[in-house]
């Protein structure tokens, strides 16, 4: 019952009389991880229950096991403050804004989301006062101007939720009359226009999204009379609207956790990108209060242990199905995918930083330090590839048995296959990681957001992380062409696509996920480029996204080989295109503010890895052999 309730209380809050209402189906008792936090708020509960006796009803605890959607909701009742419980009442609206008929989110103002000191400077655009730049410069008022739109258009996909700004939605597209799951808060999305909103001096937004999502984390989720774990973050929520008596309406959240999603993934990077952006909130903001909340820290604690989980794994990586992240369709990723595990190891090192260290959280953080090292020792050793590691392993030998295997994964020779050794560049200053690892395979395309994130992340050596950025600039047609940046290259083509993606008509050669090009990719790279000392690449990007996305009206993606053409079904007023360019404009603006968002080398971590290797008794496992590992 206790993960049916979730609390959102703080003084610091906003005031609202809001009870916010969750839809939630109701599965029989469970040993969850969740039952070892058995009073994640309990004082506070059961004072806002008793205290609103009238108006609370008890969550019912013996809802049937397994029900559709709208027979089986149930309604949990939730206060939003736990200070202000006496004049709660239903957040209710006379009139709702509606799009399309469907939608039912009501657009902030402008003034509703401007900050402090954006009040007070009304002048200053973006750090600079629109007076004096640019004045004679045609191209830097075209430049302004496309930044104006962008953020009008960011304030007009903000969510609000019993008044709140609580997301974005994924698109915001007038004209588009089937919307699908776009009109939706995706959590993945929001990252970009958090950060965009962050940087702005605009946190409310921010810390809502990251308490509201908090609240759909506890709570139950079936799929096919299967529950997934305690901990898991939706892929998206939507604030719905229901009619209550005469013309008043009440908002509710509902989470989609993949039940209704296409094909029915599981969103793992969620969680990671929770973590990560409540990171960033405390870095730019300076407010820690939050992450040193009781609830958020559990919030922390429940997606580490979910993480964190014993399996049958034989490697420290994040095993997954398909699908389980920004590319959340077939497209061969399942395993250990790079992204996930570049995601997983930043949210690792966030969950290290943010968690307070006391006996109820010392053994997970020790747990976390020591995944932390042997991912980082298994992704540096294994995943990477450059010209010299792509002609050992053309020339491997297989069927090895030993520990002492060279060919550890028994990856056959033919897998390095011919676009590959005409793509490696000669110089072993480039190269890169590969996009997956698992036994006899080794997925050689090269995923862009793995690396650009591993970059970040400092999941690769320094060496690597210049290489990577390298191999980038020396791909430039192929990774950035006239739009960055693919999402994966190459494309799958005739029977690969047929076999691998399911023949997805939507992920067919150059489009989408399959080496479609996806502006929201600009952030990750321009932060890894200023983290690496080289912005003058992400500025190269950003003017060339410039000189078209306005235009394009800021599409989802952009297709063909090179990135000429608009995508087929993409979507156009995407937000995480319009706010991966502004967190884009607003990071080389600021590259002090980027250097809080990605972090560096930590040498203790790799320390740690040559004991335990050295414990293990393998022959690589030397202080050397890790010293290598940091130091190339
Ligand atoms: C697509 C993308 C996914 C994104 C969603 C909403 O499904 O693959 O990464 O979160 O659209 O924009």
């Amino acid at each position: 019952m206790m993960n049916a309730i979730a609390f959102l209380g703080n003084s610091t809050m906003r005031p609202s009389k809001c009870i916010l209402r969750a839809f939630t189906r109701l599965s029989p008792y469970r040993d969850t991880p969740f039952q070892s936090h058995p009073s994640r708020f309990p004082s506070f509960i059961n004072r806002n229950i008793n205290a609103n006796s009238n108006k609370f009803s008890k969550p019912r605890n013996a809802a049937p096991f397994c029900t559709d959607r709208p027979s089986s909701v149930t309604t949990a009742q939730v206060v939003s403050e736990a200070r202000t419980t006496s004049a709660s009442t239903t957040c209710t609206h006379d009139q709702i804004i509606a799009k399309n008929g469907l939608n039912v989110k009501k657009p902030l103002t402008v003034e509703g989301l401007k900050g402090d000191d954006e009040k007070a400077e009304e002048k200053v655009i973006n750090g600079d006062d629109k007076s004096s730049i640019d004045r004679d410069d045609l191209e830097g008022v075209k430049r302004n101007e496309i930044e104006e739109e962008a953020w009008r258009l960011l304030r007009e996909s903000v969510v609000t939720y019993c008044e709140s700004p609580v997301g974005t939605m994924a698109a915001n597209d007038p004209t588009d009359t089937t919307p699908l799951n776009y009109d939706q808060v995706f959590i993945r999305d929001f990252v970009p226009s958090g950060l965009a909103f962050l940087m702005k001096g605009e946190s409310e937004i921010v810390r809502n999204f990251l308490l509201h999502t908090l609240q759909l984390q506890s709570w139950e989720k079936t799929v096919d009379c299967y529950s997934p774990g305690q901990g898991l973050m939706p892929a998206s929520f939507k604030v719905r609207t229901l009619p209550l008596e005469e013309d008043k309406f009440e908002e509710v959240l509902d989470p989609d956790f993949g039940e209704s999603a296409i094909g029915r993934v599981a969103p793992v990077d969620s969680g990671l990108w929770w973590i990560i952006l409540l990171r960033a909130y405390g870095k730019i903001t300076g407010d820690y209060s939050l992450q040193e909340r009781i609830d958020v820290q559990t919030g922390i604690k429940m997606i580490a242990n979910l993480c964190l989980a014993d399996g049958f794994d034989m490697f420290p990586t994040l095993l997954v199905t398909d699908g389980s992240c920004m590319i959340d369709r077939r497209m061969g990723i399942h395993g250990h995918p790079l992204e996930i595990q570049a995601l997983f190891y930043s949210a690792l090192r966030s969950s290290g930083e943010m968690l307070t260290v006391n006996e109820t959280s010392k053994n997970l953080i020790k747990t976390i330090n020591n995944r932390l090292s042997a991912i980082s020792f298994h992704i540096r050793e294994n995943y990477w590839v450059d010209k010299n590691k792509i002609n050992e392993i053309y020339r491997y030998k297989t069927e090895e048995y030993s520990t002492n295997a060279t060919n550890k994964f028994n990856i056959y020779p033919e897998q390095v296959s011919p676009w590959l050794m005409d793509w490696i560049p000669e110089s072993s200053r480039c190269g890169f990681l590969v996009g997956n690892l698992q036994p006899a395979h080794m997925d050689f395309r090269f995923f862009t957001l793995g690396n650009l994130w591993s970059i970040i992340a400092s999941l690769g050596t320094p060496r690597q992380n210049q290489a990577i950025l390298n191999l980038i600039e020396e791909k430039w047609d192929d990774i950035i062409g006239h739009m960055p940046l693919k999402i994966c290259f190459p494309a799958l083509e005739s029977a690969e696509w047929h076999i691998i993606t399911g023949s997805d008509p939507k992920n067919t050669p150059w489009s989408y996920h399959n080496g479609g090009s996806w502006p929201t990719l600009l952030w990750q790279f321009t932060l890894a480029c200023i983290k690496m000392g080289r912005p003058e690449l992400a500025e190269k990007a950003v003017t060339l996204a410039e000189k078209r996305l306005q235009a394009d009206r800021w599409p989802e993606y952009y297709d063909t080989r090179d990135g000429k053409f608009i995508g087929k079904k993409s979507r156009l007023y995407q937000t995480w295109t319009i706010a991966g360019f502004l967190t884009s404009k607003q990071l080389l603006r600021n590259p002090e503010m980027a250097a809080s968002l990605f972090w560096e080398e930590d040498l203790e971590l790799l320390e740690s890895c040559v004991c335990v290797l050295t414990k293990s008794g393998r022959k690589k496992c030397s202080r050397a052999a890790a010293k290598s590992q940091i130091l190339i």
